[in-house]
């Protein structure tokens, strides 16, 4: 079968292959062979090809895909039928790794079935950027108190699904962006939401402006600079809740201020959500979906890449302002 594979790190266009590699062998014992349509580009996907975040590659190399959506072609012993796992169903994959390849073989547990009226497009970006979403919606409204919610680099594609999940939970999110052209882009697709940018000096005033308040949360993937300026930016007993390195320099903090105000500073992730009880997993899933039926508008815009065009894909995943997802689609 035909997949992405590198060898070494490097820049994409020069380690990244697309080559022959054998066929995973049939699904064992509560295992689903998944035939793959459509996978996210990540961020994440071109630091590890670049080697920015280490990462053993074995001889065989490394296949890339985190996520992905697809249709199930083979189940093995064990996998309970309730579970509505079956051959032809559609399903996404959480967590899932080298998807960037025709076919994969996962636990049945990160089988995900997609009902029929939540598109592949959707699917994929509702997977890993809404569950990570989820961990952090949980975490925030745990912490807010009913006080608006600070969503920075919100025209991401976890931006838009915690945008989204907001709105679900009738909290006042206010969405930060870095440009006032990523903010033009970023507001016809989240109506009733405030979007900031903070391409100007006093761009945290308007935030407390906005809110009317001083936000009680800041959700942040961008760390760097940032940081500082965000517990700054949070009301006294606020919370920072961190999931990602956009900005990969340290964070200068001090620690006067977080003990002054009693501020929190906190990392969550999308795999801290397996922690979770499978009755929890599955409420949070029946959000995920119900959420991609309330606001499609969230996840309207997208970029589509035919399947061999993985390095013009991850190209353009950095392309700066986003214009909403960028996907990687096997012929169907
Ligand atoms: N912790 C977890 O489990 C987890 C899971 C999924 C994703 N993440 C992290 O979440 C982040 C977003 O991922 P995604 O897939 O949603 O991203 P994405 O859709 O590719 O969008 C990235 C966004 O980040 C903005 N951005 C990039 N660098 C920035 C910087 N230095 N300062 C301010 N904004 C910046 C971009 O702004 P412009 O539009 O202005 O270019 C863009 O809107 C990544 O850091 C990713 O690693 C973490």
């Amino acid at each position: 079968m035909k997949a992405h594979v590198y060898r070494r790190n490097g820049e994409p266009t020069e380690v990244l292959g697309f080559e022959d590699i054998a066929a995973p062998a049939p699904p064992g014992p509560n295992e689903v062979t998944v035939r793959i349509t459509k996978r996210m580009v990540h961020p994440l996907d071109d630091l590890m090809v670049r080697g920015y975040i280490p990462a053993p590659i074995p001889a065989e190399g490394t296949v890339p895909g985190g996520d992905g959506v697809g249709v199930v072609e083979q189940v093995g012993a064990g996998v309970d039928p309730a579970t509505g796992i079956k051959p032809g169903q559609r399903v996404m994959l959480f967590p899932a790794s080298g998807t960037w390849s025709e076919r994969v073989v996962a636990p049945a547990m990160a089988v995900i079935p997609v009902p029929d009226d939540v598109s592949d497009t959707t699917a994929c970006q509702i997977a890993i950027n809404g569950i990570t979403a989820i961990v952090l919606m949980r975490a925030a409204l745990a912490a807010s108190g009913g006080a608006p919610l600070l969503v920075t680099a919100a025209g991401s594609g976890v931006g838009h699904n915690l945008i989204a999940l907001a709105q679900m939970h009738d909290a006042k999110a206010i969405a930060l962006v870095r440009s006032d052209a990523g903010a033009a882009i970023l507001a016809p697709s989240v109506p009733g939401v405030a979007v900031v940018s903070s391409e100007h000096d006093g761009w945290a005033a308007k935030v407390t402006a906005t809110g009317g308040q001083a936000p009680a949360v800041a959700i942040d993937p961008i760390g760097g600079e940032m940081s500082a300026q965000l517990l700054n930016v949070l009301a006294d007993g606020g919370t920072l809740l961190t999931y990602g390195g956009l900005d990969p320099r340290p964070s200068a903090i001090s620690t006067i201020p977080l003990t002054v105000r009693q501020l929190t500073l906190r990392g969550l992730n999308a795999y801290g959500w397996l922690a979770s009880t499978p009755v929890q997993r599955a409420s949070d899933i029946a959000d995920l979906f119900e959420l991609a039926r309330r606001a499609p508008q969230n996840f309207a815009e997208y970029r589509e890449f035919v399947f061999t065009q993985a390095t013009e894909a991850l190209a353009a995943a950095h392309a700066t302002p986003r214009r909403g997802a960028t996907i990687l689609t096997s012929e169907t």
